[in-house]
């Protein structure tokens, strides 16, 4: 099967991957910052989820493409993923910011990441790379134990 379906369980090369996430850039809702990214994640099950940035008026409001990406993930029953496309429209491949590294990080440091633009140039990374030391959920193991100093 071929196609924006989510349901392509055969593995796509990087660069069909890079077409899923330059496609998704042009529905980027960026009136404020003009800087338009698409985000392309593939599941382990070869499902491919698709996310832009999404601004607001109010600026602390907007969402970054891969947040969006992993929200469309989850709701789609996927937790695990193998590689992220990230596609943007600056002079330079941007890598994910701060906040998507520890969103992604939730589920995985091994995640395969490539930034692209339209005309090629390109940036790799493993999250781990990008995250050395995330926020992890066992770091939250003996939070409810020990109590509220009061
Ligand atoms: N943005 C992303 O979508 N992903 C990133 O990793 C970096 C920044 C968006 C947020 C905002 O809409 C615009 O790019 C400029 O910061």
């Amino acid at each position: 099967m071929t196609g924006h379906t989510n349901e392509a369980p055969e593995t796509v090369s990087w660069d069909e991957l890079a077409v899923r996430a330059k496609s998704a850039m042009q529905l980027a809702y960026a009136p404020y910052s003009q800087f338009l990214v698409g985000a392309a994640l593939e599941a382990e099950d070869g499902r491919i989820f698709d996310g832009c940035n999404v601004e607001n008026a109010s600026y602390p409001v907007g969402m970054c493409a891969e947040r969006v990406a992993i929200g469309h993930a989850v709701v789609s029953g996927a937790r695990s993923f193998r590689r992220l496309v990230v596609a943007s429209s600056g002079e330079t491949p941007a890598s994910p910011c701060g906040m998507c590294r520890q969103a992604l990080s939730e589920f995985g440091v091994d995640l395969e990441i490539r930034s692209v633009l339209r005309g090629g140039d390109e940036r790799r990374w493993t999250l781990a790379e990008l995250l050395p030391a995330n926020f992890r959920p066992e770091d939250l193991l003996g939070a409810k134990d020990a109590g509220v100093a009061s």
